[in-house]
């Protein structure tokens, strides 16, 4: 944990922008795997744990905002409880590191709440994201848990994005330290990416190694040599000569800060012309993009800048036709980047984004598209310093969106279709950083991995 003032700063801060009332955080319970005694790794609400800390199930940190007192909620340990866990810090002991000095039983939480609502006092709360603590929360507001979100405070919502999106730099050192971690899982899974190799052993090798010098991967790893599924998590290929291999993978420490990082690399370490001419285009994306981060800078503008870049480079290739930039205003790049160039990164990979992704990444002057491919940017809004974001261009050949877009004749004035249907095989490149929002610009976090055609060449060994 950090410190304790570090908490009770955040809290301070939090009390700030909310009028009154109640704040009711719920930590995270125990979820069974596949039977109630067999549970996944716990895993801390991201929400309990910054306002609070603790790292333990069956917790609930309170902040009466018109009383000025904050509680945690939580069971000291039983007998039963230490012969099978060891014995364990008080809750008041726990709470003390919070820097709360005012603790309870968690069964009078319910009294707390219920005399709260019978007074009419307003209750903030979140979203919640698990059934278990929809179930909780329902029970605690006496209300239906299909309805529960309808009464979520979007005031308290606004005031969490607005303090966790500005990272400190206690919270940039932690990042950075699993970035570290994560040049250990990239370089290793580019060493082994040789013809014969099953995907899953070097899935797993990277797991392993997120697990044994940080804590979790901070996501399921995406590792195929289908990179043209964005999200693709199966590893029973074996990786032959002529594919290119995604790796798109990162972990988080016991504080629960993560890394994001995605690296592409040819099979067998050496880059055909055709991979190099792709990849040198999404290169040119990620740095071009990554130089126009900076504060009052509106993320959507960068994605667009980057959607740019991808669509000259294709053009000059022959892939796609025409002008450039119209053909970004028509769409016609979403053939090959159909996703987002990237989204806040923290206590969350999607930082934030159980409470909404609209709540986050856009506000009243710059609002979500509703178009195919732009509408997939998870944030488009103004760049603050302090926000820590991803950039992840990538030009993909999805054979299946390729086919549907042929047969409809879409955007035919940009798309050279008869040069892409020799593409159908290429798979997906994509190249991620984490990069910080500083005063002046920008500063791509970690120790760099390996990334220009030659950097990854040579580790590679070729
Ligand atoms: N890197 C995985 C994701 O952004 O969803």
């Amino acid at each position: 944990m950090f410190p304790s003032t570090i908490y009770s700063e955040r809290r301070k801060k939090l009390r700030s922008e909310l009028s009154g009332g109640i704040v009711l955080f719920l930590g995270n319970t125990d979820v069974a795997f596949n039977y109630p005694a067999n549970q996944y790794t716990f895993r801390q609400d991201s929400n309990f744990s910054y306002f609070f800390g603790l790292d333990h199930p069956d917790l609930a940190g309170l902040m009466d905002l018109d009383g000025g007192k904050d509680i945690i909620f939580g069971n000291d340990l039983d007998i039963d409880d230490i012969i099978w866990m060891g014995q364990q810090p008080s809750i008041a002991e726990q709470a003390a590191k919070a820097g709360v000095t005012v603790t309870f039983p968690l069964v009078e939480l319910a009294e707390y709440i219920g005399m709260a609502v019978a007074k009419g006092r307003r209750i903030h709360f979140v979203p919640t994201y698990r059934a278990e603590t929809r179930v909780q929360l329902a029970g605690l507001l006496a209300n239906d848990h299909h309805k529960i979100h309808d009464h979520a405070s979007h005031d308290l919502i606004r005031a969490i994005v607005k303090l966790r999106m500005v990272k400190d730099e206690i919270e940039v050192k932690e990042i950075e330290k699993m970035i570290d971690v994560a040049y250990t899982m990239h370089t290793t899974a580019m060493k082994m990416a040789m013809p014969g190799v099953v995907e899953q052993k070097i899935a797993g090798t990277i797991e392993g190694i997120a697990l044994a010098n940080a804590g979790p991967v901070s996501f399921p790893v995406i590792l195929t040599v289908n990179g043209q599924t964005l999200h693709n998590h199966y590893h029973g290929n074996v990786l032959s000569e002529g594919r290119m291999m995604v790796i798109d993978a990162g972990c988080e420490n016991e504080l629960h800060y993560a890394s994001d990082i995605t690296r592409t690399v040819p099979v067998g370490g050496k880059f055909s012309q055709r991979q190099r001419e792709i990849y040198e285009i999404v290169l040119k994306a990620n740095m071009e993009a990554t130089k126009a981060v900076k504060p009052g800078v509106p993320f959507k503008d960068i994605h667009i800048l980057a959607a740019t870049v991808i669509a000259k480079g294709l053009t000059a290739l022959g892939l796609m036709k025409g002008d450039p930039k119209e053909a970004v205003a028509n769409g016609a790049h979403t053939l090959f980047f159909p996703h987002g160039l990237g989204h806040p990164l923290g206590l969350d990979v999607h930082d934030l984004e159980g409470m909404g992704e609209n709540f986050v990444g856009y506000d009243s002057e710059i609002q979500r598209s509703k178009e195919f491919g732009l509408g997939f940017l998870r944030f488009g809004r103004k760049l603050q310093t302090g926000f820590v974001m991803t950039i992840e261009p990538g030009i993909y050949f999805i054979p299946e969106l390729i086919g549907i877009w042929k047969k409809e004749n879409k955007n035919a004035d940009f798309i050279n279709y008869d040069k892409v249907m020799s593409y159908l095989d290429f798979g997906g490149i994509r190249i991620e950083d984490d990069v910080l929002v500083t005063a002046d610009g920008v500063r791509v976090l970690g120790r760099p991995i390996p990334k220009t055609v030659e950097e990854i060449e040579q580790i590679m060994g070729k």
